[in-house]
């Protein structure tokens, strides 16, 4: 296993194309707190317990409280030095073709999107998107904090957060741009992701298996590290901007 940040540097100028998959981490260093580390508890729910339609449909304002503390602290938060590089990546990528570069995020935050990448799947939706119970209506909300909690819409119906929660199938288009590119990706990037929740952590797998290197980049290790070309232990913010 290397850990050359020369040698990937190199693979990523000449490959194309090049898919990165974001996690929770990349948006550590903006101080937005993981689900699975140390200060990602809120009022000590993990978030298997309030991510899912069972827990909304028992108790909504709950879970729009976890979701207004989120956004509130999320709205704070400023892309980092991570979330910046890839930008980069995709400014020089593009110019090598429309499709040599795909940014993957399973991240709800809208960071990579304030950060000034244009063309990110999000697997999980948007945190800054709500759709309506009733009559599906989804629209952009950035009210912080939230006037009335739990929200409803104008038709009256409870709002819920326009995010994909545990049990609940991908948005099929954005799963279907994920796969396609995986598929032909030469260089898979995995970056802050535990990588255990699936489908998404499947597509370095699936990404790996067609035939494309893959690069970790996490301070800790992760279940897919054994099978990585590349393990760069330490924070995306650093990392990242030195590979480019
Ligand atoms: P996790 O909280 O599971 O994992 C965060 C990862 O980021 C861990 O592997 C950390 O080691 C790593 N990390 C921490 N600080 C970092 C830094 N500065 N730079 C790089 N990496 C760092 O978050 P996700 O993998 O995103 O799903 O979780 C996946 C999904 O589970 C989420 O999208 C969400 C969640 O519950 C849904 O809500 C459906």
């Amino acid at each position: 296993m290397k850990d050359s940040i020369p040698e990937l540097r190199q693979a990523l100028e000449e490959s194309v194309p090049v898919v990165a998959l974001t996690g929770a981490g990349i948006s550590a260093e903006s101080g937005v707190p993981t689900f699975r580390g140390a200060n990602g508890l809120w009022r000590n729910f993990p978030p298997e317990k309030l991510a899912t339609p069972e827990a909304f449909a028992e108790n909504p304002r709950l879970v729009w409280e976890w979701y207004d503390w989120r956004r509130s602290m999320i709205r704070e938060a400023r892309p980092n030095a991570g979330h910046l590089a890839l930008v980069e990546l995709e400014r020089r990528k593009t110019a090598q073709g429309a499709t040599a570069f795909t940014l993957v995020t399973q991240n709800v935050d809208g960071l990579h999107d304030r950060a000034g990448n244009r063309n990110t799947v999000k697997l999980h939706g948007d945190l800054w998107l709500v759709r309506c119970t009733g009559c599906g209506a989804v629209e952009r909300n950035e009210e912080v904090p939230l006037r009335r909690l739990p929200p409803h819409c104008r038709c009256g119906a409870l709002l819920r957060p326009g995010v994909v929660w545990f049990g609940e199938p991908l948005p099929p288009d954005a799963w279907e741009r994920a796969a396609r590119a995986s598929a032909s990706a030469r260089i898979f990037l995995v970056i802050g992701t535990s990588a255990v929740v699936y489908p998404a952590a499947g597509l370095a797998r699936e990404a790996r298996e067609a035939g494309a290197r893959l690069a970790i980049v996490n301070p800790e290790p992760t279940p897919l590290d054994p099978m990585a070309d590349w393990v760069l232990r330490g924070p995306s913010g650093e990392i990242l901007p030195r590979l480019l």
